[in-house]
């Protein structure tokens, strides 16, 4: 079958007991692959197992740390004979403005997110490298950590350090034929429920069965979980050995190239920038037109 591109290959995907991460897998097996579903939630694991049938084998565990990570890639080589294709997806969020947020909620987030992407992404390159054909590392970001969100210090702080480590991998790996991309997801799952401006939209559509509308589709980019998984095999397959260290955005009808952090507006001084010339030229010189912050608000069309 010409759509089974992934045959042979095996794929790990974090957090994919539901949401995204059970579409991911879902994707990825109906391409060809052999997958490793991963969750901290052991009911979740065993319902996504049974659903994908053989193509799958579940292991319960918290991303995190170097022992969950190691557990992973020892499951794909021990259950599947090799490692592919890794999908860090799986993530928690604890939102709390800056002066609520304590110490647990900060480090919590980190944790899954920041670090268990850094040990499990880890753990893949020694098996990848050793194996010495390449491979894909898929690692999921998000708006929130490309432009900052209310309440998110410690997931905008986790999403974009995903990012900088997409960009530092595809340098480390490129040699390895590892190609390392962050992807940018927004969809309607558990987690975007939480956010004001999408519920009512999500709860109506599932009420109704309808499709959500065209602005939220294009302009939020804001779809099913399956819209992303296009993105996520298209990356896991041969025909993206050439793309690398990009940050792509994906969801609704919208696929994005976000840009690299870049110096917008440069200015020099003989000698070096005292205060008070910064205080003379900023209005006029690099800070004449601002960089904006923070997601803007969901804009849906007047009634
Ligand atoms: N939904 C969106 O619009 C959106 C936007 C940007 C980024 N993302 C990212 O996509 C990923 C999936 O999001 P989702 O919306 O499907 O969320 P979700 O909450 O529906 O699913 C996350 C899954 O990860 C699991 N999980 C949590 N901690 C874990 C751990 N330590 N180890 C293993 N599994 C763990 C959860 O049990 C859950 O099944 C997350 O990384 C999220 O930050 C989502």
């Amino acid at each position: 079958m010409d759509d089974m591109i992934l045959t042979g290959k095996v794929a790990i995907v974090t957090g994919s007991g539901r949401g995204l991460g059970l579409a991911y897998a879902e994707a990825l097996a109906a391409a060809g692959a052999k997958v490793v579903v991963n969750d901290v939630d052991p009911a979740a694991v065993e319902a996504a197992v049974a659903e994908i049938g053989d193509a799958a084998t579940g292991v319960v565990a918290a991303v995190g740390d170097t022992a969950s990570a190691d557990q992973l890639v020892a499951a794909a080589v021990e259950r599947f004979g090799r490692l592919d294709i890794l999908v860090t997806n799986a993530g928690i969020l604890r939102d709390k403005v800056l002066w609520k947020m304590s110490d647990d909620d900060f480090d919590d987030v980190i944790r899954v997110h920041l670090r268990g992407t850094f040990t499990c992404a880890r753990a893949a390159a020694v098996r990848m490298r050793e194996q010495g054909e390449g491979g894909r590392i898929i690692l999921i970001s998000s708006p929130a950590g490309q432009r900052g969100n209310f309440g998110q210090t410690n997931y905008a702080a986790a999403k974009a350090g995903i990012a900088a480590m997409a960009r530092t991998w595809a340098l480390e790996l490129a040699r390895g034929g590892i190609t390392v991309n962050a992807v940018v997801p927004v969809a309607a799952t558990e987690m975007t429920r939480t956010i004001p401006a999408f519920a009512p939209v999500i709860d109506e559509a599932e009420r109704t069965g309808q499709p959500f509308p065209a602005w939220l589709r294009r302009d939020e980019g804001l779809g099913t979980v399956e819209d992303v998984t296009g993105l996520i095999v298209h990356l896991a397959s041969d025909a993206a050995k050439d793309i690398t260290g990009q940050a792509i955005g994906i969801g609704g009808d919208r696929l994005a190239l976000w840009s690299h952090p870049t110096e917008k507006a440069v200015a020099f001084a003989d000698g070096g920038w005292s205060a008070a010339a910064i205080a003379e030229s900023w209005a006029s010189g690099v800070g004449s037109d601002p960089e904006t912050y923070g997601i803007p608000a969901p804009k849906p069309p007047a009634a």
